[in-house]
């Protein structure tokens, strides 16, 4: 049994574990989420596991490494299953409008220094019943079940050839895919974080990854936040 993926990582990552190292669970005694949620996932149903990496990146760029993940999880689905996924800011992925997939991205930091990313991805595969409407599976879409080591493999393939090519100082491909794939650009959004909200339409993402927002006072950049979009705007 383990809590959370990401918690054993960041244990291994604080005891020296090198870049790779991977932690997969057939289940989670408290498996979390961002904004402190927890994540939720019948025993044997979904794919969860966490990376640890060590890139070289100035701390501010480590928000990459999310879009990383998530841009790898939306092809490696695609590829895989044929079914048609977009990437909702920063890094959800969704099928049919309803969340398939998330990733929790944590730093760690040595002083100013980034000394590890701890990259946890939780992938909806073979559930068949979700508490709520806007969470679906790869079964739910398609009545079919999936096996999770498959997929995993074609994440981690996927997640290697952007995260090598983003320390190659190349984020220009990563960015265009994460534009090309949005569910968000073009959208009229709230973006909540912060104990505040920005209201407006989400325009772009820039080249350190965060969300161009076209609100009454001008452009405003955002490096986190939960977006709302759609019906779901109050
Ligand atoms: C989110 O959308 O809020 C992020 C969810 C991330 C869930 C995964 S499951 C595997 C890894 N371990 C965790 O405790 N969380 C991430």
């Amino acid at each position: 049994m383990i809590t959370s993926t990401n918690e054993r990582a960041k244990a291994w990552a604080h005891d020296g574990a090198p870049e790779g190292a991977l932690v997969v669970a057939d289940h989670q005694s408290a498996g979390r989420g961002r904004f402190g949620r927890s994540w939720v996932a019948p025993a044997g149903t979904a794919l969860l596991f966490s990376v640890v990496l060590r890139p070289a990146l100035e701390p501010p760029r480590a928000p990459l490494i999310a879009l990383v993940a998530a841009a790898a999880v939306r092809q490696a689905v695609e590829q895989d299953t044929g079914i048609r996924t977009a990437i909702k800011w920063p890094n959800d992925v969704l099928a049919d409008g309803k969340k398939l997939a998330g990733v929790l991205a944590e730093s760690l930091l040595a002083g100013s220094h980034l000394a590890a990313v701890i990259a946890g991805i939780g992938v909806n595969v073979n559930q068949e019943n979700f508490a709520t409407e806007r969470a679906t599976s790869l079964y739910g879409l398609s009545g079919r079940t999936y096996q999770r080591f498959s997929l995993l493999a074609t994440i981690l393939e996927e997640m290697r050839r952007r995260y090598q090519a983003l320390l190659a100082g190349d984020s220009v491909a990563l960015l265009a895919e994460c534009r090309a794939h949005s569910a968000t650009i073009g959208q009229d959004v709230v973006l909540s974080g912060g104990g505040g909200q920005i209201r407006g339409r989400a325009v772009d993402i820039d080249s350190d990854g965060r969300l161009v927002l076209d609100t009454q006072d001008g452009l405003v950049r955002a490096v986190a936040g939960e977006v709302t979009t759609g019906e779901d705007v109050p």
